[in-house]
């Protein structure tokens, strides 16, 4: 099982960036926390950060036949990006979207996100910890779709006898 974790504009400045709203913290630390729970739940993870919307539709896209489940933070393009939405739509994999603040407690212009309706689910508010939150709801997420699946499969091996 792999899981790509997409990470918007800006957030490759975490630990320089308003720090009194994102916190200390910097990206690869962050991403270092995910990666060692990933790996005791056999999981493998890829880390991608983009502050462009086109690449980031583009690594979606990549994402087909490559991996299980999506973890992303869109960043500011939450707000804004029909095409991140549809991308995901498009690709049908499981996806999570992550906040690092509590978007719904912030300007009004960050209460909308255009992304929550095609995703699994949203965690938001949580500081870097709502990435750890995401990494271990996904896991849980495709265990029970591989749980569902081998029950298919046995079902049909039964059928077949
Ligand atoms: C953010 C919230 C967005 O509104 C903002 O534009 C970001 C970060 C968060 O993680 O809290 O860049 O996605």
């Amino acid at each position: 099982m792999k899981v790509t974790v997409i990470q918007g504009p800006n957030l490759n400045m975490l630990g320089l960036r308003e720090q009194n709203i994102y916190g200390p913290m910097k990206l690869q630390d962050i991403h270092a926390q995910m990666e060692n729970y990933a790996k005791q739940s056999n999981t493998e993870v890829e880390f991608f950060q983009s502050n462009l919307e086109g690449e980031i539709v583009d690594k979606i896209q990549e994402c087909l036949g490559e991996s299980q489940g999506i973890i992303i933070n869109p960043a500011a393009y939450t707000h804004t990006s029909i095409a991140i939405r549809d991308a995901i739509k498009a690709v049908q994999i499981p996806t999570i979207e992550v906040h690092i603040s509590n978007i719904y407690a912030r300007e009004e212009f960050r209460h909308k996100s255009l992304i929550a309706p095609v995703c699994a689910g949203q965690i938001s508010g949580f500081g870097p910890f709502s990435y750890h939150l995401a990494m271990v709801s996904m896991v849980q997420i495709l265990s029970e779709i591989q749980a569902m699946q081998e029950a298919q499969q046995q079902q049909q091996a039964q059928q077949q006898q």
